[in-house]
């Protein structure tokens, strides 16, 4: 199917030769790249697989700052710490508008916090930022230290029979993301959870599939012709269905001042801003935003800890560390908090290094440039999309020791104390970087240790027989399947929280 539809985009690519000269003739000081096709672009010269290895073999040739075309329409690539922060940091205002694909665009039409740029972005992020500031003041920890020890009972009662744990960690993030939202969790056999985590599931491995890539190469062409992508809008339409239901069962329990979750005070703000004739707290706007946080909250965080627990039984000597540290900080009565992340330099490392080595979001996300922009000697137009690759800081080699290994020590300095390092940017970094990283690393250490107080991990197979390449990274980088144990380490009552 994949080499059909090739040899017809090859055929189709020739008659649009012409065209395409025309129209790439306004393109002269952009930074070089490699020869591309017309219409195919660059994507014969990207592995589908593991787009962001092509990229960063492709920089060795090019340097930090090349271009790429996506069939007709070109982006600029920034390679390594350096050119990533350069762009993201020193010329933030720059850098920092939001890229879009024609898929998302569909999706979106352009409202939320993570698909809008200018004056709605502004409103929208920060208005978010502030919510879940206040969230993480309220309520939040207690929801993750509930969810945790769910989490614990729903593996505690399934036995010490080997299993797949990536559908009750996305359960448990899922659920801290219910609670942000909508203010309350779901039993891990709700249907309604069920169908929706199936639905984002489907979603983000097509929009990492050849057939995702496809459709962002030839939105207008395929929007006329049967096939999964249809599915990935089918999807996204029905989430947004329910998600209309649980915004209008707020509106009409909805009294003025009440916030308990984030629609509550979206709505609060709505009526705050009633008569302001820019303001862009509009139902489409709030829709949206949920859409996008209950997304980009879920799989990330889930995927993160997935990785997480394949190393443990990858590197078993990290995990006893980490447990040594949790005896000896929090013992097995009371249920981890957030403060004892600072007494367990080790374990915060080991997590840093997780985050690090498993890269959840590889090609991080579309920016755009703001305005015509000066950069390294090129210039870079208006609108045009910027891929800053966050493989290339995680894994560059002039900020990590062994950036290919998985190395607790490159968050360890001689004391054993918490080292940091400025090329840790897995929520990426400026204007646009992830609002959700203290709420992402709330979760991942209460989650984590909390398991590992319960219970020990073991692998169905020998350590050496693991492998911890990634499967795929396309949008966001998957492990190979695996099974484990959880082995209780005590039988005493639950711990119970502080
Ligand atoms: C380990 C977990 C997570 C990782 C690795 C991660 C990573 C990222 C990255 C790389 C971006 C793009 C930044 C850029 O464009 O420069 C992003 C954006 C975003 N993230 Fe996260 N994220 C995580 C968890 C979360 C959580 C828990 C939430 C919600 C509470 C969240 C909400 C968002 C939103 C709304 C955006 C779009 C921001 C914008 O466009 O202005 N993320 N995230």
């Amino acid at each position: 199917m994949e080499l059909l539809l090739t040899a017809a985009l090859i055929a189709l690519s020739l008659t649009l030769l012409v065209y395409w000269r025309r129209g790439n003739s306004g393109h002269r000081r952009l930074p070089p790249g490699p020869p591309a096709l017309p219409l195919l672009g660059n994507s014969l010269q990207i592995d589908k697989r593991a787009p962001d290895r092509s990229v960063l073999q492709l920089s060795k040739k090019y340097g930090p700052v090349f271009t790429l075309w996506f069939g007709p329409r070109p982006a600029v690539v920034l390679c390594g710490f350096k050119a990533v922060k350069e762009a993201l940091v020193n010329q933030a205002d720059d850098f920092g508008a939001r890229g879009t694909v024609p898929s998302i665009r569909k999706v979106t039409n352009g409202y939320g916090i993570a698909s809008s740029n200018g004056r709605r972005s502004h409103q929208l992020r920060s208005f978010a930022i502030s919510a879940l500031r206040g969230f993480r003041a309220k309520t939040l920890e207690a929801f993750v230290q509930e969810e945790a020890e769910c989490l614990v009972e729903v593996i505690r009662k399934a036995g010490e029979s080997p299993f797949d744990p990536s559908f009750q960690l996305t359960c448990a993030t899922a659920n801290i993301m219910c609670a942000i939202v909508f203010g309350n969790r779901f039993d891990y056999t709700d249907p309604k959870l069920l169908s929706l985590l199936n639905m984002m599931n489907e979603n983000i491995k097509f929009i990492s599939s050849p057939w995702g890539q496809l459709y962002d190469l030839l939105p207008n062409l395929l929007d006329w012709l049967p096939g999964p992508h249809n599915r990935l809008f089918e999807n996204a339409n029905r989430i947004k269905n329910y998600l209309r239901e649980r915004i209008q069962v707020h509106k009409n329990m909805h009294t003025e001042g009440r916030s308990q979750d984030f629609i509550d005070s979206f709505l609060n703000k709505m009526e705050e801003e009633k008569g302001n004739p820019w303001s862009e707290f509009s139902d489409e706007n709030l829709l949206m935003s949920t859409f996008n946080i209950f997304l980009a909250g879920t799989d990330t965080t889930s995927s993160t800890m997935q990785w997480g627990l394949l190393l443990f039984l990858k590197y078993p000597e990290v995990q006893e560390k980490i447990q040594r540290e949790i005896d000896r900080v929090i013992g097995m009565v009371r249920t981890p908090c957030i403060a004892d992340k600072e007494k367990m330099p080790y374990t915060n490392a080991a997590i840093h290094e997780i985050q690090r080595y498993s890269n959840v979001i590889p090609l991080n996300l579309p920016h755009t440039v703001a305005r015509d922009t000066e950069f390294r000697g090129f210039l870079i137009p208006k609108g045009m999309i910027v891929i800053p690759v966050l493989t290339s800081v995680l894994y560059d080699p002039t900020c990590w020791e062994t950036p290919e290994s998985f190395n607790v020590n490159h968050f360890l300095d001689e004391r054993g104390q918490l080292k940091q390092n400025e090329a840790f940017l897995p929520f990426s970094i400026g204007k646009r970087m992830c609002i959700g990283e203290e709420v992402a690393q709330m979760q991942l250490f209460i989650f984590l240790t909390t398991l590992l107080q319960n219970f020990t991990i073991k692998s169905r197979v020998e350590p050496s027989a693991i492998d911890i390449s990634p499967l795929s990274s396309g949008f966001s980088t998957l492990h190979h399947p695996y099974q484990l144990y959880c082995i209780p380490r005590n039988s005493s009552p639950r711990p119970s929280r502080q």
